[in-house]
């Protein structure tokens, strides 16, 4: 089983790019599958979770060409995907088998979706519940809500949905249903979630009414085929924005970052924080992209994160943890049971490694209570296969005193390929 071993950094003074966003990377790939002519997408993630879903548009008829390893060519069927031979591999993927089961809902054909260990413990109730009001029929075959799917498709009716959780997987199912279904289509949740979808429709010729959060959409709609520049993921930044606010003298610079603002709450909660962070968008569309530069070493103090805020930093609560870990005094993490329904219960994964740190944590039903500003200890910690989780012990065993083993670390080719390289080359200058 991979392992990494982590010893402490003392200086981090760098500058370079993160790998391409995931969640646009995956969305790249479906638009340009459905969308008629060529896609290209520079930029995309080759991690294993957009692995994923490339393979599935392949089998789902689409040609798609790795031209550079950073770069993809797709040929988009026109809205007529093909009923794949073999049932689909989702991996690790929540964001491949929500969003494609929009996709395949609205094909004459059936499909089979399926993940791994953790992603059939993932609740799929979410997507199923408007994917049968569109008039598909979805059959979970596990626990009532769980992977595996079947699905079969159909010729779809538009819908008024309104979900009752702030998921942009979910909102990015019904769109993707939407587009193929006849009719005006609503969608409303609770607290605006990513928005990617959103802004890259437009860029394949579609329309549709915004009035966050409400959508609404006429159906069906033809995409066409574009070309697409993708940001560095956002929430790969973030594991280096905070190891540089926590390093006394530190200076690092960030850039190509996706700095959409449905992304970018952390860097909320680090500023109040009080951690040095400037950042700059340099390219507003599709997607904003820009620089962010950190100047380390303000003192942290505790904050709390709870409401709208925390769909727009759901994936960097585990990092923000390890912000709290180094802050005066007690950070609250409120609203998030969602938190539990990751790629592991990312709440009892959290307490359970900063406690191995020396980090007082309070695990409560919907979130944490963080007690800072004590000397972090190197530990031997387990990811439970969860790439986050993965990242966030390594940049807590940077931070640390003494020796840190993070175990079984495959999981971050699902979303950062190239982090060990990336924490290889900080160690060799910062010693
Ligand atoms: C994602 C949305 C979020 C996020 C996930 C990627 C997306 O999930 O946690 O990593 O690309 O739409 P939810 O929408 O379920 O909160």
């Amino acid at each position: 089983m991979s392992q990494l071993e982590i010893r402490p950094l003392r200086r981090l003074d760098a500058e370079f790019s993160v790998p391409g966003d995931k969640s646009i990377s995956h969305r790249g790939i479906m638009l340009g599958g459905l969308a008629a002519g060529t896609t290209r997408l520079r930029g995309f993630l080759p991690g294993e979770d957009c692995l994923s879903t490339l393979h599935a548009l392949q089998a789902l008829g689409c040609r798609v060409d790795r031209v550079a390893p950073h770069e993809v060519v797709i040929e988009g069927r026109g809205g007529k995907l093909l009923a794949p031979a073999e049932p689909l591999d989702c991996g690790n993927s929540g964001t491949t088998m929500r969003l494609l089961s929009g996709v395949v809902a609205g094909q004459p054909f059936t499909t089979r979706l399926f993940g791994d260990a953790s992603l059939s413990r993932r609740p799929m109730g979410r997507i199923a519940e408007p994917l049968r009001q569109f008039g598909a029929e979805i059959h979970c075959e596990s626990q009532g809500d769980r992977p595996p799917l079947t699905i079969r498709g159909t010729k779809l009716k538009a819908i008024d949905f309104s979900s009752k959780v702030a998921s942009a997987q979910v909102k990015s199912c019904v769109l993707l249903a939407a587009l193929q279904a006849e009719g005006k289509s609503t969608f409303r949740e609770p607290v605006l979630s990513r928005d990617h979808t959103e802004r890259l429709l437009p860029a394949f010729g579609a329309s549709f009414r915004k009035d966050p959060p409400t959508l609404i959409l006429h159906g069906p709609q033809r995409l066409e085929g574009t070309e697409l520049d993708v940001p560095g993921d956002f929430s790969s930044a973030a594991f280096w924005l905070v190891l540089a606010a926590g390093l006394p003298g530190s200076r690092l610079t960030l850039r190509h970052v996706g700095l959409n603002p449905t992304r970018t709450a952390l860097i909320s909660a680090l500023l109040r924080m009080g951690a040095g962070i400037v950042e700059k968008v340099e390219d507003p569309t599709p997607e904003p992209m820009g620089t962010i530069v950190v100047q380390g070493g303000n003192r942290l103090k505790a904050t709390t994160v709870s409401g709208s805020e925390i769909p727009n930093l759901i994936d960097e609560i585990p990092i923000l943890a390890v912000a709290a870990a180094l802050a005066e005094g007690v950070t609250e993490i409120k609203d998030a049971t969602e938190l539990r329904h990751k790629e592991s219960d990312r709440l009892a994964v959290i307490t359970r490694n900063l406690r191995l740190f020396g980090v007082p944590v309070e695990e409560r039903p919907d979130g944490l209570a963080i007690e800072g500003g004590r000397t972090l200890v190197g530990a031997e910690v387990e990811s439970d296969g969860d790439h986050r989780m993965a990242m966030s012990a390594a940049i807590l065993g940077l931070l640390a005193k003494g020796k840190t083993l993070v175990k079984d670390t495959a999981c971050i080719e699902t979303s950062y390929p190239g982090f060990a390289r990336q924490i290889g080359l900080l160690q060799e200058v910062g010693r």
